[in-house]
Parts: C-alpha cells; sequence; structure tokens
C-alpha cells in the first residue's frame, strides 16, 4: 500500500477492486479496505488524500464512518458512493461533513471530475495553512501588540470555504482586508495605489499580465505595516521619535517577508521591497538610486505620494489635486523618478480613481 492516494471502502470485494481498478486507470493511486473497521485502521497507516465510500455497510454506516474518518483525518476528503434510492441519505449526510457523493452505477467522468475537485480543495487548505504558519512565524519575529489580530483575521479567510485554486485575487483581496481590519485608511490606500500603478502601466503599454503584477504590488506594498501600532502609523513622519521611524521604516522589507513564500508573489517583490527608495540613492531599505531601483517600485512612489497627499489625514484636511502634483514636481529628481512623475502627469491630471 502506498501512503496517500484514494481509499476505497467497499464490503463487496468486486465492486471495491473494480472501483479501485478504474480509479488506477486514470491515474489515481489506491488502497482498498473492505470495510470501516479495516478502513479506519488502513486510513491511520497510509493517510490517504481521499477516501471513497459506500454509504452502506454492514459494521457501521458510511455517514458514521466519515465522521470517524473525519475526526482523525479532518483535511481529507469523503465522498460517498450510493444507490439511487439512498439519495436522500446521501443529502443529508452532505450537512454532516461528507464532501460529496456520487450515485451507483458511477458515472466516471462526473465522479473523477468530484474526486478531482476535492482532491484540489485539500490541496488548497493545506498550502493555506502552511502559508499562514508561515506568515505566523514571520510576524513572531516582528513583536507587535496586534500579531494576534492579524494572525486571527488571515486565518479565517484562508478558511473561507469559496476560495478556489487559482484565486490569487482573493488571496490578495484577503491580504488586503487584513491591512483594512486595523486601518481602513491604509486599505483605501492601498486600492488607490494600486489602481494609479494599473493606470500608468496600461498608460506605458505594458503587457496585461505587467499590470495585473504592478496592480498587485500597489495593493500590498504597504502589507508589512499591519505589525506597526497604530499610534505610530497616525503621526506625520516628521513627527515620529528616532525608535518609531525605524520601526515604520522596517515595513518594506516586512512586506517583501510576509508575500516571498508564496510562488505567485515572486514577481511583485522587488516593486514591493523598494518602495521607499529615493531615486537619488537617499531611501531605504537599501539605497538603491536610479534604474536600479525595480519599475514597478518607483510607479508605486509616485502614486504613493500622489495618494497620501490627495486623501491621508496625517495632513488633516484633504489636500487638493493641484497641490499633489506641484509636490510631485517637487519631488521629481530627487526622491522621484522625473520619468515616472511626468508620466503620471500627463496620464492623470484631472482623473480621480
Ligand atoms: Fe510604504
Amino acid at each position: 500500500m502506498t501512503p496517500g492516494g484514494i481509499l476505497v471502502v467497499d464490503d463487496d470485494e468486486s465492486v471495491r477492486e473494480t472501483i479501485s481498478r478504474i480509479l488506477q486507470s486514470k491515474g489515481f493511486e489506491t488502497s482498498t479496505a473492505n470495510g470501516p473497521r479495516e478502513g479506519l485502521a488502513v486510513a491511520e497507516r497510509i493517510k490517504p488524500d481521499l477516501v471513497l465510500t459506500d454509504i452502506k455497510m454492514p459494521e457501521m454506516d458510511g455517514v458514521e464512518f466519515a465522521r470517524a474518518i473525519k475526526q482523525g483525518h479532518p483535511d481529507t476528503p469523503v465522498i460517498m458512493m450510493t444507490a439511487h434510492a439512498c439519495v436522500e441519505t446521501a443529502i443529508q449526510s452532505l450537512k454532516l461533513g461528507v464532501d460529496d457523493y456520487i450515485q451507483k452505477p458511477i458515472n466516471w467522468n462526473q465522479a473523477v471530475a468530484s474526486i478531482q475537485s476535492a482532491l484540489d480543495k485539500r490541496f488548497l487548505t493545506l498550502q493555506n495553512r502552511k502559508y499562514v504558519a508561515e506568515l505566523e512565524r514571520q510576524l513572531v519575529g516582528c513583536d507587535r501588540h496586534d500579531q494576534a489580530q492579524f494572525l486571527k483575521t488571515v486565518r479565517g479567510l484562508f478558511d473561507a470555504e469559496e476560495h478556489a485554486r487559482g484565486a490569487m485575487l482573493d488571496t490578495v483581496e484577503s491580504l488586503a482586508m487584513a491591512i483594512g481590519a486595523k486601518n481602513a485608511t491604509a486599505k483605501d490606500h492601498s486600492k488607490r495605489v494600486g489602481a494609479y500603478v494599473a493606470k500608468m502601466a496600461e498608460a506605458l503599454s505594458f503587457s496585461e499580465e505587467e499590470v495585473r503584477k504592478l496592480q498587485l504590488a500597489g495593493l500590498l506594498h504597504d502589507i508589512g505595516t499591519i505589525g506597526i501600532p497604530d499610534g505610530i502609523l497616525r503621526k506625520p513622519v516628521g513627527q515620529m521619535t528616532f525608535d518609531e521611524l525605524a520601526a515604520y521604516q522596517e515595513h518594506p522589507v516586512t512586506s517583501f517577508r510576509i508575500l516571498q513564500p508564496i510562488r505567485e508573489f515572486q514577481p511583485i517583490l522587488g516593486a514591493v521591497r523598494h518602495h521607499h527608495e529615493r531615486f537619488d540613492g537617499a531611501g531605504y531599505p537599501d539605497g538603491l538610486s536610479g534604474g536600479r531601483i525595480p519599475m514597478g517600485a518607483r510607479m508605486i512612489a509616485v502614486a504613493d505620494v500622489f495618494t497620501g497627499l490627495n486623501v491621508d489625514d496625517i495632513y488633516g484636511d484633504s489636500v487638493n489635486e493641484e497641490f499633489a502634483v506641484e509636490r510631485l514636481m517637487a519631488e521629481r529628481g530627487t526622491c522621484l523618478d522625473p520619468k515616472m512623475v511626468d508620466a503620471f502627469i500627463e496620464i492623470f491630471q484631472g482623473v480621480a480613481v
């Protein structure tokens, strides 16, 4: 018996061997058990990826068996096989935590789709758990008072059922919401930076894929501020103490560390890490200058200044757009990339997001 794979449980030997053979012919690894008792023992040994079980068996009915499996292996999906007459029971069983049911005689196209979808969901759940664990590990180093709230939010969002494979934007939304859970202004700011950066990238004829990535970078560039106490975040940078400023300036690297474990975020890590670099090299965290700063970071820097001035309550009353453009011009070539400032002003004058 190989570890993982699908465990087929049925008291009728010919049925279970046939199902097992068909599943193998479709590329799945399988193990078999002749009933619930043996099923539980085999599951303990091989830790199956999925259990496919008959609903009516002598020792224990399928629903009871499913419950026992879930107790020992909460992430293992259980799919019931049922005769037509048992559909009512099968529907009932879904309410009791069974993941899906298949009617006998089995339509193999439907069965494989159901199995595949349950396996995908399991894979995603495990991946998300790994990710949250990684976040937890990263944040332990931050030693901030609101880690617990942040992790609770993220964990809750990652447990959401509707989170589907490939739904990267859901993940991003979740993370953006985690920022929002702490600070609504910060979430709004990040959304607007994302939108501005996407418009800039479109205007600069970047590919659709690039535009999407840059929007992600804009949305998530400040995720690292999650670990900074509100009292510091609310202060204008100029009024922070030496220690407060040091804590605040860690956020691009914290953002980088939070996103680093996820494969899909690799292309935006540079833009996120370096969004507080200055064009003249006097920024942080790495003191990069000019063209050495990733282009996405230079774009975020411009959108950041514009958006911050436009809505940020740090500066008291809303500052009008004209003043924001003036400020961009003042920082053109020192803090900000002149080319990006020119592109931004040309594209955005009079356009609000
Ligand atoms: Fe930032």
